[in-house]
Protein backbone atom coordinates (compact mmCIF):
# COMPACT_ATOMS: atom_id res chain seq x y z
CA UNK A 1 0.00 0.00 0.00
CA UNK A 2 1.20 3.70 -0.57
CA UNK A 3 2.57 5.19 2.24
CA UNK A 4 0.80 7.89 1.69
CA UNK A 5 -2.64 6.45 1.39
CA UNK A 6 -1.97 4.43 4.56
CA UNK A 7 -1.05 7.77 6.53
CA UNK A 8 -4.23 9.01 5.65
CA UNK A 9 -6.14 5.98 6.50
CA UNK A 10 -4.31 6.32 9.76
CA UNK A 11 -5.38 10.07 10.67
CA UNK A 12 -8.91 9.02 9.79
CA UNK A 13 -8.56 5.89 12.36
CA UNK A 14 -7.82 8.27 15.48
CA UNK A 15 -9.94 11.37 14.62
CA UNK A 16 -12.89 8.94 13.96
CA UNK A 17 -11.94 8.18 17.74
CA UNK A 18 -12.13 11.44 19.01
CA UNK A 19 -7.89 11.70 19.53
CA UNK A 20 -7.47 15.67 18.99
CA UNK A 21 -4.49 15.54 17.47
CA UNK A 22 -5.01 12.26 15.00
CA UNK A 23 -2.35 13.37 12.21
CA UNK A 24 0.50 14.13 14.96
CA UNK A 25 -0.16 10.82 16.46
CA UNK A 26 -0.56 8.77 13.95
CA UNK A 27 2.54 10.30 12.20
CA UNK A 28 3.96 9.36 15.48
CA UNK A 29 2.88 5.92 15.24
CA UNK A 30 4.15 5.51 11.86
CA UNK A 31 7.54 6.46 13.15
CA UNK A 32 8.01 4.47 15.93
CA UNK A 33 6.54 1.46 14.59
CA UNK A 34 9.12 1.37 11.84
CA UNK A 35 11.69 2.69 13.74
CA UNK A 36 11.94 6.55 12.25
CA UNK A 37 12.91 9.58 13.14
CA UNK A 38 11.34 13.10 11.31
CA UNK A 39 14.29 13.26 8.67
CA UNK A 40 13.28 9.46 7.88
CA UNK A 41 9.83 10.19 7.64
CA UNK A 42 10.24 12.80 5.60
CA UNK A 43 11.43 10.64 3.09
CA UNK A 44 8.85 7.88 3.10
CA UNK A 45 5.68 9.58 1.33
CA UNK A 46 6.45 8.09 -1.79
CA UNK A 47 7.15 4.26 -0.63
CA UNK A 48 5.09 1.63 -0.33
CA UNK A 49 4.72 -1.10 2.18
CA UNK A 50 4.08 -4.66 2.14
CA UNK A 51 0.65 -5.72 3.56
CA UNK A 52 1.97 -7.25 7.27
CA UNK A 53 3.69 -3.76 7.81
CA UNK A 54 0.39 -2.11 7.00
CA UNK A 55 -1.26 -4.92 9.61
CA UNK A 56 1.29 -4.20 12.24
CA UNK A 57 0.94 -0.19 11.94
CA UNK A 58 -3.38 -0.64 11.76
CA UNK A 59 -3.24 -2.62 15.01
CA UNK A 60 -1.53 -0.06 17.30
CA UNK A 61 -3.31 2.98 15.82
CA UNK A 62 -6.56 0.35 17.30
CA UNK A 63 -4.77 0.70 20.36
CA UNK A 64 -4.67 3.99 20.04
CA UNK A 65 -8.42 4.49 18.90
CA UNK A 66 -8.95 2.26 22.14
CA UNK A 67 -7.65 5.28 23.79
CA UNK A 68 -4.56 3.79 25.29
CA UNK A 69 -2.11 6.46 25.81
CA UNK A 70 0.43 6.56 22.95
CA UNK A 71 3.57 6.99 25.46
CA UNK A 72 2.42 3.24 26.44
CA UNK A 73 2.25 2.58 22.99
CA UNK A 74 5.46 3.55 22.37
CA UNK A 75 6.99 3.44 26.00
CA UNK A 76 8.43 7.11 26.00
CA UNK A 77 7.95 10.12 27.40
CA UNK A 78 9.99 12.73 26.96
CA UNK A 79 10.79 15.10 30.30
CA UNK A 80 12.87 17.96 30.56
CA UNK A 81 14.34 17.06 27.37
CA UNK A 82 15.03 13.69 28.43
CA UNK A 83 13.70 10.67 27.49
CA UNK A 84 11.69 8.32 30.31
CA UNK A 85 10.64 4.89 29.57
CA UNK A 86 6.98 4.70 30.65
CA UNK A 87 4.67 1.32 30.83
CA UNK A 88 1.72 0.88 32.59
CA UNK A 89 1.94 0.83 36.23
CA UNK A 90 3.65 4.20 36.30
CA UNK A 91 1.85 7.79 35.72
CA UNK A 92 3.10 9.26 32.53
CA UNK A 93 4.72 12.08 33.48
CA UNK A 94 3.58 15.70 32.47
CA UNK A 95 4.60 18.33 31.40
CA UNK A 96 3.31 20.45 34.24
CA UNK A 97 5.43 18.75 36.13
CA UNK A 98 8.23 20.49 34.56
CA UNK A 99 7.45 23.43 36.40
CA UNK A 100 7.98 21.86 39.94
CA UNK A 101 11.44 20.65 38.26
CA UNK A 102 12.57 24.60 37.28
CA UNK A 103 11.62 26.00 41.16
CA UNK A 104 13.36 22.93 42.60
CA UNK A 105 16.48 23.59 40.38
CA UNK A 106 16.66 27.13 40.73
CA UNK A 107 16.60 26.52 45.45
CA UNK A 108 18.86 24.00 44.85
CA UNK A 109 21.39 26.42 42.55
CA UNK A 110 20.81 29.20 45.23
CA UNK A 111 21.50 27.39 48.27
CA UNK A 112 24.05 24.87 47.09
CA UNK A 113 21.57 22.08 47.85
CA UNK A 114 23.22 18.60 48.07
CA UNK A 115 20.86 16.33 48.30
CA UNK A 116 17.33 15.49 47.44
CA UNK A 117 14.59 13.38 48.09
CA UNK A 118 12.10 12.60 45.41
CA UNK A 119 9.02 11.48 47.45
CA UNK A 120 6.20 9.32 45.50
CA UNK A 121 8.81 8.98 42.71
CA UNK A 122 6.90 6.86 39.97
CA UNK A 123 9.04 6.84 36.85
CA UNK A 124 11.85 8.98 38.31
CA UNK A 125 11.16 11.99 35.56
CA UNK A 126 11.10 14.40 38.07
CA UNK A 127 14.07 13.21 40.36
CA UNK A 128 16.27 12.54 36.71
CA UNK A 129 15.71 16.33 35.49
CA UNK A 130 16.97 17.30 38.58
CA UNK A 131 19.71 15.27 38.84
CA UNK A 132 20.52 15.89 35.09
CA UNK A 133 20.49 19.62 35.53
CA UNK A 134 22.43 19.95 39.17
CA UNK A 135 25.75 18.35 38.71
CA UNK A 136 27.25 16.93 42.38
CA UNK A 137 23.54 16.40 43.73
CA UNK A 138 22.86 13.08 45.41
CA UNK A 139 18.96 12.24 44.61
CA UNK A 140 16.93 9.39 46.56
CA UNK A 141 13.71 8.33 44.97
CA UNK A 142 11.06 6.47 46.81
CA UNK A 143 7.87 4.75 46.12
CA UNK A 144 5.76 2.42 46.93
CA UNK A 145 4.72 0.83 43.48
CA UNK A 146 7.05 -2.29 42.52
CA UNK A 147 6.71 -1.07 39.25
CA UNK A 148 7.48 1.98 39.69
CA UNK A 149 10.88 1.13 41.37
CA UNK A 150 12.14 -1.09 38.87
CA UNK A 151 11.03 1.66 35.85
CA UNK A 152 12.72 4.74 37.55
CA UNK A 153 15.93 2.11 38.24
CA UNK A 154 16.12 1.50 34.54
CA UNK A 155 15.59 5.18 33.73
CA UNK A 156 18.14 6.04 35.63
CA UNK A 157 20.60 3.57 34.22
CA UNK A 158 19.55 4.33 30.80
CA UNK A 159 20.47 7.66 31.55
CA UNK A 160 23.99 7.17 33.10
CA UNK A 161 22.96 8.50 36.42
CA UNK A 162 23.36 5.52 38.75
CA UNK A 163 26.18 7.08 40.67
CA UNK A 164 24.21 10.35 41.53
CA UNK A 165 20.78 8.02 42.19
CA UNK A 166 19.40 5.65 44.46
CA UNK A 167 15.78 4.87 44.59
CA UNK A 168 14.25 2.61 47.59
CA UNK A 169 10.82 1.15 47.41
CA UNK A 170 8.43 2.10 50.74
CA UNK A 171 5.22 4.10 52.14
CA UNK A 172 6.33 7.79 52.00
CA UNK A 173 9.35 8.31 54.58
CA UNK A 174 9.15 4.28 56.04
CA UNK A 175 12.59 3.58 54.20
CA UNK A 176 14.23 7.02 56.17
CA UNK A 177 13.24 6.38 59.50
CA UNK A 178 16.17 4.97 61.46
CA UNK A 179 16.24 3.65 64.90
CA UNK A 180 19.14 6.04 65.67
CA UNK A 181 17.91 9.41 63.88
CA UNK A 182 16.17 9.64 60.99
CA UNK A 183 18.12 10.00 57.17
CA UNK A 184 17.57 13.61 56.28
CA UNK A 185 17.50 15.91 53.26
CA UNK A 186 18.65 19.63 52.14
CA UNK A 187 15.31 19.57 49.81
CA UNK A 188 12.21 16.84 49.56
CA UNK A 189 10.56 17.02 46.31
CA UNK A 190 7.24 15.61 45.51
CA UNK A 191 4.18 14.96 43.31
CA UNK A 192 2.17 12.74 45.33
CA UNK A 193 -1.52 11.45 44.32
CA UNK A 194 -3.72 14.10 44.45
CA UNK A 195 -7.12 13.90 42.49
CA UNK A 196 -9.88 13.67 44.88
CA UNK A 197 -11.85 10.07 44.87
CA UNK A 198 -15.22 10.94 43.28
CA UNK A 199 -13.71 12.87 40.57
CA UNK A 200 -11.46 9.99 39.10
CA UNK A 201 -14.40 8.55 37.21
CA UNK A 202 -14.41 11.81 34.94
CA UNK A 203 -11.24 11.69 33.88
CA UNK A 204 -9.83 10.81 30.27
CA UNK A 205 -10.37 7.33 29.44
CA UNK A 206 -6.43 7.54 29.05
CA UNK A 207 -6.10 8.34 32.54
CA UNK A 208 -9.06 5.95 34.39
CA UNK A 209 -8.82 3.64 31.98
CA UNK A 210 -4.74 3.45 31.84
CA UNK A 211 -3.05 4.77 34.11
CA UNK A 212 -2.47 3.38 37.92
CA UNK A 213 -5.37 4.68 40.64
CA UNK A 214 -2.33 4.63 43.00
CA UNK A 215 -0.97 7.60 41.10
CA UNK A 216 -4.22 9.33 41.22
CA UNK A 217 -6.07 8.66 44.38
CA UNK A 218 -5.53 11.64 46.70
CA UNK A 219 -8.70 10.35 48.85
CA UNK A 220 -11.32 12.16 49.38
CA UNK A 221 -10.64 15.39 49.19
CA UNK A 222 -7.61 14.87 47.59
CA UNK A 223 -5.20 16.42 50.67
CA UNK A 224 -4.82 12.85 52.14
CA UNK A 225 -1.01 12.61 50.69
CA UNK A 226 -0.30 16.42 51.43
CA UNK A 227 -1.55 15.68 55.00
CA UNK A 228 0.64 12.08 55.43
CA UNK A 229 3.78 14.26 54.16
CA UNK A 230 3.66 16.94 55.91
CA UNK A 231 2.69 15.77 59.14
CA UNK A 232 6.45 13.94 59.28
CA UNK A 233 8.44 15.72 56.50
CA UNK A 234 10.62 17.93 58.74
CA UNK A 235 11.80 15.33 60.37
CA UNK A 236 13.52 14.09 57.33
CA UNK A 237 15.14 17.99 56.68
CA UNK A 238 18.25 19.20 57.41
CA UNK A 239 18.32 22.34 58.88
CA UNK A 240 17.43 25.49 56.22
CA UNK A 241 15.66 22.79 54.06
CA UNK A 242 13.01 23.08 52.13
CA UNK A 243 10.23 21.50 50.20
CA UNK A 244 8.79 21.64 46.89
CA UNK A 245 5.22 20.03 46.07
CA UNK A 246 3.13 19.51 42.97
CA UNK A 247 -0.33 20.66 43.84
CA UNK A 248 -4.01 20.28 41.69
CA UNK A 249 -5.43 23.14 40.35
CA UNK A 250 -7.44 23.98 43.35
CA UNK A 251 -5.39 22.95 46.11
CA UNK A 252 -3.08 26.28 46.75
CA UNK A 253 -5.13 27.76 49.73
CA UNK A 254 -5.33 23.76 51.74
CA UNK A 255 -2.15 22.56 51.36
CA UNK A 256 -0.41 26.16 52.22
CA UNK A 257 -2.34 25.79 55.24
CA UNK A 258 -1.77 22.07 55.78
CA UNK A 259 2.47 23.71 55.08
CA UNK A 260 1.79 26.07 57.84
CA UNK A 261 -0.07 24.29 60.78
CA UNK A 262 3.13 21.54 60.22
CA UNK A 263 5.89 24.50 60.81
CA UNK A 264 6.75 25.26 57.73
CA UNK A 265 7.52 28.95 56.73
CA UNK A 266 7.98 31.04 53.52
CA UNK A 267 5.27 29.38 51.61
CA UNK A 268 5.50 30.32 48.03
CA UNK A 269 2.86 29.28 45.22
CA UNK A 270 3.87 29.23 41.91
CA UNK A 271 1.52 28.81 38.75
CA UNK A 272 2.22 26.58 35.66
CA UNK A 273 2.89 27.48 32.32
CA UNK A 274 -1.05 27.22 31.45
CA UNK A 275 -1.69 29.87 34.73
CA UNK A 276 -2.54 27.31 36.80
CA UNK A 277 -1.75 27.24 40.74
CA UNK A 278 1.00 24.11 40.44
CA UNK A 279 3.99 24.33 42.87
CA UNK A 280 4.23 25.19 46.57
CA UNK A 281 7.66 25.87 48.05
CA UNK A 282 8.11 25.84 51.59
CA UNK A 283 11.14 26.35 54.16
CA UNK A 284 11.34 24.40 57.41
C1 LIG B 1 1.16 11.36 40.82
S1 LIG B 1 2.26 9.99 40.76
C2 LIG B 1 3.78 10.87 40.50
C3 LIG B 1 4.86 10.09 39.82
C4 LIG B 1 6.06 10.94 39.40
N1 LIG B 1 6.61 11.67 40.51
C5 LIG B 1 5.66 11.89 38.29
O1 LIG B 1 5.45 13.08 38.58
O2 LIG B 1 5.56 11.46 37.14
C6 LIG B 1 2.31 9.50 42.45
C7 LIG B 1 3.21 8.33 42.82
O3 LIG B 1 3.04 8.09 44.22
C8 LIG B 1 3.19 6.70 44.46
N2 LIG B 1 2.60 6.38 45.77
C9 LIG B 1 1.27 6.24 46.07
N3 LIG B 1 1.14 5.96 47.39
C10 LIG B 1 2.38 5.94 47.93
C11 LIG B 1 2.88 5.73 49.25
N4 LIG B 1 2.06 5.47 50.28
N5 LIG B 1 4.21 5.78 49.45
C12 LIG B 1 5.06 6.02 48.40
N6 LIG B 1 4.64 6.24 47.14
C13 LIG B 1 3.32 6.20 46.90
C14 LIG B 1 2.52 6.06 43.28
O4 LIG B 1 2.96 4.74 43.11
C15 LIG B 1 2.93 7.01 42.13
O5 LIG B 1 4.09 6.53 41.50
Amino acid sequence: MPVKELLILGEKRLANAGISNAKGESQDLYCYRFGLNQRQFLMEWQKTREFEDCESYLELLDRRADREPIQYITGSQNFYGYDIHVEPGVLIPRLDSETVVEHAIELIKDRHYKTVLDLCSGSGALGIAIAKECHGVKVTFSDESEDAVRIAKSNIEKLGLSKECKVVRGNLFEPFKKFFGNQKFDLIISNPPYIPTNVIPNLDREVKDFEPVSALDGGETGLDYYNKILDSAGDYLKKNGAIVLEIGYDQADDVSKILEDAGFKDIKVFKDLAGKDRTVIADF
